[in-house]
């Protein structure tokens, strides 16, 4: 029986769980802190956060305080956008860890590419900043290393190293699906996470999600995190609301059929935020 306490293997044998919380636009302070801990709480294993949301002395403190060991917890930070580089990734991931105040980090991601749009050694950017990211892998820092955002050729810059990526984050629902990414990733064995599980909150109003969240008595926002799981990726929901932080666990007691997978599978791409990875200003 599957249950929110599942976990997925990384390619290293670290067990990663399956479902995390998102804090992407969690306010640092009462906000972030009391999201997290409430989803600490609730069964929660698995938190989300980046040097970039602004959040990780909130996310350290709520994970500090919550009384489950440290090694229950799966914690997950990435690296910003403007410390790429070899030199450079060690001081920020200092810098993490002092935020955070935990002895090792589980999983460290880029958060987003160096790309050929704005850098034209966009390659050797992103290979020096996962030789550092390495390095401190191979120290027993961090648990697992991995990317966020990297498309397949972004990725294909980093499979000839020691260590590849285990782990790729990318942005993922049912409206916005990246079929190549995930075959990419799936062909060389890197676990795909979703971020934007429920597109932000745009494709909850969807009214073929809606047909199938009425079929299965459940609500839109927990059809989408039902077809990560299915899809065999890991979704990241967010929510400040403890309502909505238990209902986004609430996945066990239902499964999507072949007709919902089918019509989620013809759905227009209708659910992403805009910022493609080869695209964006940073
Ligand atoms: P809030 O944090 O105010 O509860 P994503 O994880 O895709 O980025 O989506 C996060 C957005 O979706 C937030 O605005 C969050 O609101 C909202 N949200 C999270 N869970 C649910 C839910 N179960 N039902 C409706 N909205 C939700």
């Amino acid at each position: 029986m599957q249950t929110k306490h599942d976990t997925v293997r990384l390619p290293n044998g670290v067990q990663m769980p399956k479902i995390g919380f998102g804090t992407w636009q969690s306010k640092e302070g009462d906000q972030a802190i009391t999201a997290v801990s409430t989803a600490l709480e609730l069964g929660y294993r698995h938190i989300d956060t980046a040097a970039g949301y602004g959040n990780e002395k909130s996310v350290g403190i709520a994970v500090r305080n919550s009384g489950i060991p440290r090694e229950e917890i799966f914690v997950t930070s990435k690296l910003p956008n403007s410390k790429r580089g070899y030199y450079s990734a060690f001081e920020t991931f200092k810098q993490t860890m002092d935020n955070l105040e935990l002895e090792y980090l589980d999983l460290y991601l880029i958060h987003w590419p160096a790309s050929f749009h704005r850098f034209q050694d966009w390659e050797q950017i992103n290979l020096d900043t996962w030789r550092a990211m390495t390095e401190l892998y191979k120290q027993g820092k961090i648990k697992a290393i991995g990317v966020s955002n990297f498309l397949p050729h972004h990725l294909k810059a980093l499979m000839e190293t020691e260590v590849t990526p285990m782990v790729n984050q990318i942005e993922l629902n049912p409206g916005c699906r990246q079929l190549e990414t995930r075959a990419y990733c799936q062909q060389h064995g890197i676990v795909v996470e979703a971020w934007s599980p429920l597109g932000s909150g745009r494709i909850l109003n969807d009214e073929n999600l809606a047909k199938i969240a009425k079929k299965h008595n459940k609500s839109v926002a927990q059809v989408c995190l039902r077809w990560a799981l299915q899809i065999n990726t890991c979704p990241l929901p967010k929510s400040v609301t403890p309502e909505r932080i238990k209902q986004n666990l609430e996945l066990f007691d239902f499964s999507l059929d072949q007709e919902d997978l089918e019509l989620i599978d013809k759905l227009p791409d209708f659910g992403q935020s805009g910022n493609h990875p080869d695209k964006v200003n940073w």
